[in-house]
């Protein structure tokens, strides 16, 4: 038999494994309950939505969507309709040589046939571009007359002839693929939740939280994968009041504080508004500016000149750092109404005691921002510090095609969060057991089995090897698991009713009876958690 291939988690892709994931876990419950207390519920959407979800909410130009995201044709049977197409296209080819369109009129009627069986039988998904095609493609075909095509006509009129030639574009225009992306973020599946499920109607506004994997393409390196994780929370509906902005940030804050983040540093900006006299105004005078000194920059800023001048801000290489030091200052030419609502959201901050930094260059990735823009950093990160980013979107739910509504809210990258925690020490230690249980003997083994149940039962973590070992042996393999304590169980212990636990720290042994032990162990757990 040939050897089997090794196989190894895709690039950019990892298990997260015990003890690490107990850390995971901590910090997501510490996540399910800040966000509670503030008034927030979980959302679960799902992890692919359509392609073009992703290319209006992030934005086409962005590199999320232009570069990073996973998205394929969601289509099984789509080389079949290829194939079909193919024929269909010959038999076009063929009618307009002999003037005989018996077998093209054929295969179209087939090929709409095939479709509907196929997706009838859940074969073949039709999304509803491919379905508005596919409408259109029927009602031309429906105008031609009904006559019997395998008989040779004598001659075919001009308005049939531009049917068929209407038909046969449309079949090779048709393109049955919807396109389905795995998520490259939340937040716009999370403004499509609220429109599709009519949240509007619910008491504003609507704050949900969610937890999960997201997917892009990156190059990977410490701190940065191709499947990682966020904790993200979204504020949507009522007003825009900048105390709605200061306690989406309180909240993320306190969150930080609660999992023990060290070196945690808040970034704050405003982005001003798209109107005239705002944030495109700025652009233009950005671009202008830039112009001047278009030579001494790199290639990829020389490019976003013209394709999304705001991005430049956001250049890492050295030498761009002192030109872009003198270019125009976005809190310069807010219009006035962003300008209050930046004062406002700085005060409001203060009131909370949140501290926070300001940073002009804060621009941020994608293409929904509006107003407040934020970043979190964090110690121990190397290049990839940024732990948390968000902002205000107000006008997203609307552009995807629900009403006006307004909205903020941020993400936060788990595997940042985790490995920050980790450098700096507050990593999870290896699950020890409470208690390991050494049995040998037949009756020891039902007594054992019961014990383990009932302990487990009250909430301790038990080892119970499954096939007899020696004394000695078991009481090995309890230290190597770090167990707190053994509970030694032979034939004689179980019939004289005294069983004998040990405490592997120092050695001691006690005896008891089997209610006796249940309780004695209780009441050391309950006083080690007090202590
Ligand atoms: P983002 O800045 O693209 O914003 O991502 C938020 C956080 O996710 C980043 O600060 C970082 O910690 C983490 N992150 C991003 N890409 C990777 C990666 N390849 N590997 C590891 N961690 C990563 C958003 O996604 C917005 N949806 C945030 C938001 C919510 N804004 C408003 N509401």
């Amino acid at each position: 038999m040939a050897k089997p291939p090794k196989f190894q988690a895709i690039r950019g892709t990892r298990d997260l494994l015990p003890p690490e994931t107990a850390l995971w876990n901590r910090v997501e419950e510490a996540a399910h309950a800040v966000f509670g207390t503030f008034g927030f519920g979980e959302i679960r959407p799902p992890i692919f939505e359509p392609t073009e979800l992703f290319a209006r909410a992030v934005g086409g130009e962005t590199d999320i969507v232009s570069k990073e995201m996973y998205s394929f044709p969601d289509n099984p049977d789509l080389g079949h309709i290829e194939e079909l197409k193919a024929q269909l296209l010959e038999m076009f080819v063929f009618y307009k040589e002999s003037d005989y369109a018996g077998f093209f009129v054929h295969g179209v009627e087939n090929f709409l046939q095939s479709i509907e069986q196929r997706s009838q039988r859940g074969e073949l998904s039709v999304g509803s571009e491919a379905q508005s095609d596919l409408d259109k493609l029927r009602h031309i075909f429906a105008r031609l007359p009904r006559t019997d095509w395998t008989s040779v006509p004598s001659e075919i009129d001009q308005e049939t002839r531009d049917i068929i030639a209407q038909i046969s574009l449309k079949v090779q225009m048709f393109r049955f693929s919807d396109s389905v992306a795995l998520r490259p973020e939340a937040t716009a599946s999370v403004c499509r939740g609220y429109i599709e499920h009519g949240m509007q109607q619910l008491p504003q506004p609507v704050k949900l939280y969610y937890m999960g994997p997201m997917f892009r393409r990156e190059r990977p390196q410490k701190g940065r994968y191709r499947q990682f994780y966020q904790i993200g929370a979204e504020v949507l509906g009522g007003s825009d009041a900048p105390a709605i902005d200061a306690e989406v940030i309180e909240m993320v804050m306190t969150f930080f504080d609660r999992v023990g983040l060290s070196g945690v540093e808040l970034t704050i900006n405003s982005i001003g508004h798209n109107a005239p006299d705002c944030r495109p105004a700025y652009v233009e005078k950005l671009r202008a500016a830039l112009e001047q000194v278009k030579d001494k920059l790199g290639a990829d800023s020389q490019r976003r000149i013209e394709t999304n001048p705001l991005r430049v801000l956001d250049s890492k290489l050295e030498h761009e750092q002192p030109i872009i030091a003198t270019l125009p200052r976005i809190a310069d030419h807010l219009c006035a109404d962003c300008a209050a609502h930046y004062a406002a959201v700085k005060r409001q901050l203060e009131l909370r005691g949140v501290f926070f930094k300001e940073n002009w260059r804060l621009v941020r990735g994608l293409d929904y921002y509006m107003r407040t823009t934020f970043e979190i950093t964090a110690k121990g990160l190397g290049s990839q510090n940024a732990v948390c980013g968000g902002g205000r979107y107000d006008g997203l739910v609307e552009l995807l095609g629900g009403p006006p509504t307004k909205g903020i809210g941020f993400a936060i990258g788990e595997d940042r969060l985790i490995l920050s925690l980790q450098e700096s020490g507050k990593g999870a230690a290896a699950q020890a057991r409470d208690v390991y249980i050494a049995w040998m003997g037949e009756h020891a083994y039902a007594a054992a089995v019961r014990a383990a149940k009932d302990l487990r039962n009250a909430g301790f973590n038990v080892e119970l090897p499954p096939t007899e070992l020696k004394f000695g042996k078991a009481l090995e393999r309890a230290d190597k698991l770090g167990s707190r304590y053994a509970l030694i169980l032979g034939d004689n212990e179980v019939s004289e009713g005294s069983w004998t636990l040990k405490t592997l720290a120092d050695g001691t042994q006690q005896k008891f009876t089997e209610p006796e032990l249940l309780d004695f162990l209780k009441s050391a757990k309950a006083s080690g958690e007090r202590a």
